[in-house]
């Protein structure tokens, strides 16, 4: 064959590799209002910049017919691009060809471009739509999976690993997504699920739908297993990119800092008035931040899912932070099971890669009850008390209001490694809050008193008077400074520089036993 034959051979070849399963699924997965795996790569890179690996990858699966069934490229495409010009490896799912399904090849393909990215210190973004295990294939399936779990697990903590999920992921393919840093998923158009709605049935007699049992609504409000919930795929792969923003590519890094485009030194008269008077009166916690961090911009992750804690990303002079909030909007911003998975979640991932811990603290405490007890509300509180002591970022702390009880330790306090705590003149800080107090201390008092309720109202004042302010903490030195509200931004910006080059480490050991 000559050479300019060859070339031909080659083109020939590269074309069909583009072709996923060919026009009338492109046609189908269309009709739905889904992209197709290479459309989805032009919205999520820089444009021009994919460069693609393994297009000439087949199955090698010669059963059912599949002998005659073999797409180059199989039913994942792959490959290396750019974010804002940050290198980043990324793989989409093609579901036109074989429902996207995960043969030994197309998990060869993944694992490929995964032991890249770690070995460069750059993220990894999957677009998941398939419908699973290859069902010609058997364990050489399987194993791909497991291959790519192993994958995932090694490269947690090491580099930002994303997973976008537009369409089906069920079964054991939800665990890859589940061990990765984030999931986005597209409402309406993709789910995840360990067993679909006809074995729900079967086994439980429980009529379901896919939406109900694992669409994003669910995962983004009740299990918290979605991070982010977009409205259609574009928005999916927007939201990934900014999230990449406030990340650096590996955790040997920090997150890349940006111009500053809002005064550091501006202040804020807003939050001097922003916290009521009546201490049982809620305001938006969410309305705080946004007045402190750059140009307003709060980047919010799991925003339906444990709202009582809020957490997410924005800058402070150019620098990415992280950020967690009690929310006195719901539930008083109590702490119970959900918000403090939640909390501890983010703390981690905010520690594994260099992210500045930002706290505001307005809690009442944790949530009484049978129901929190049964469910292991101790564990799950033990989790955000170890995610705050292990970390070693720059900490701040702000308490703005309450921070009652065991609660306030948690909430990364002085005690548990914070580097700066600073109050502002309307927190009240201590053992619980003041009718709580008087009623277990002044128990009998109350009982022999001739109008209890009159009594228990002026203990309470009095208590409040003596232990609900900062002066006591600050007295300590658990506080290190009271500031006016108006000031918060600018004595962020300055304690973030303070301790940017912060050093602190654990002592050195194989992992610690965090409460799971
Ligand atoms: C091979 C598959 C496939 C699979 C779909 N296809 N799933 N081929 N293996 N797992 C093929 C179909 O044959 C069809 O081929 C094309 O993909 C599109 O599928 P449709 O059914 O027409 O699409 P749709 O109606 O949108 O339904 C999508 C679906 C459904 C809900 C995902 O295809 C489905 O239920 N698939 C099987 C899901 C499943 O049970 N997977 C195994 C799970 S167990 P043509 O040629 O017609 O285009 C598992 C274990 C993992 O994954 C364990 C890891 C530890």
């Amino acid at each position: 064959m000559t050479t300019s034959l060859k070339i031909e051979q080659l083109r020939a070849k590269r074309d069909q590799s583009q072709q996923g399963g060919g026009e009338a699924r492109i046609q189908r997965q269309h009709d739905k209002g889904k992209k197709t795996a290479r459309e989805r790569l032009d919205i999520l890179l820089d444009p021009g910049t994919f460069r693609e690996l393994d297009a000439f990858a087949h199955h090698h699966n010669n059963k059912f017919g599949l002998e005659r069934n073999k797409p180059l490229s199989d039913s994942v495409v792959t490959g290396w691009g750019t974010i804002d010009g940050r290198l980043v490896y990324v793989y989409s799912q093609d579901f036109t060809v074989m429902g996207g399904s995960l043969s030994e090849a197309h998990a060869a393909k993944i694992i490929k471009i995964m032991a890249m990215a770690v070995k460069v210190g750059a993220p990894v973004i999957g677009l998941n739509d398939s419908g699973g295990a290859r069902i010609q294939e058997g364990v050489e399936s399987l194993g791909g999976y497991a291959d790519i779990f192993l994958q995932n697990t090694l490269a947690s903590g090491v580099i930002p690993q994303i997973s976008v999920i537009m369409g089906p992921c069920a079964g054991g393919a939800v665990y890859s997504p589940a061990l990765t840093d984030f999931i986005i998923m597209v409402k309406d158009s993709s789910y995840m699920f360990i067993t679909g709605p006809d074995v729900v049935k079967q086994v439980l007699n429980e009529d379901v739908t896919f939406e109900g049992l694992g669409g994003a609504s669910v995962h983004g409000s009740e299990s918290g297993v979605c991070h982010f919930v977009a409205d259609d795929e574009t928005q999916a792969l927007t939201l990934a990119r900014e999230l990449l923003s406030y990340l650096p590519q590996n955790n040997m890094e920090d997150p890349p800092p940006l111009p500053a485009t809002d005064d550091p030194l501006r202040t804020e008269s807003a939050l001097d008035s922003i916290v009521p008077e009546n201490p049982n009166q809620p305001y938006d916690i969410k309305k705080v931040i946004e007045l402190i961090v750059d140009d307003g911009h709060f980047f919010e992750v799991h925003e339906d899912f444990a709202a009582n804690i809020v957490v997410g990303y924005a800058r402070l002079g150019g620098n990415a932070v992280g950020i967690v909030a009690n929310q006195p909007m719901v539930l008083a911003g109590v702490l119970d099971i959900k918000a403090s998975v939640k909390a501890a979640r983010f703390v981690r991932t905010c520690d594994a890669f260099n992210v500045p811990i930002i706290t505001f603290v307005d809690v009442p405490g944790y949530l009484p009850g049978a129901d929190q007890e049964h469910n292991g509300i101790i564990m799950s509180g033990a989790k955000l008390l170890f995610a705050f002591c292990e970390a070693t970022v720059p900490k701040l702390t702000v308490t703005t209001r309450k921070s009652y009880g065991g609660a306030y330790c948690v909430m990364n306090s002085k005690h548990i490694r914070a580097d700066l705590n600073i109050a502002w003149p309307t927190a009240e800080i201590a053992v619980m809050g003041p009718e709580g107090a008087v009623e277990i201390i002044y128990r009998r008092e109350l009982q022999e008193a001739e109008d209890p309720a009159a009594r228990k109202r002026e203990l309470a004042a009095e208590y409040r008077e003596t232990f609900a302010n900062p002066y006591i903490a600050a007295s300590r030195g658990f506080i290190d400074d009271i500031i006016e509200p108006h000031n918060t931004r600018p004595r962020l910006i300055n304690a973030l520089q303070v301790f940017q080059n912060k050093r602190d480490e654990n002592l050195p050991k194989k992992h610690g036993n965090i409460p799971l």
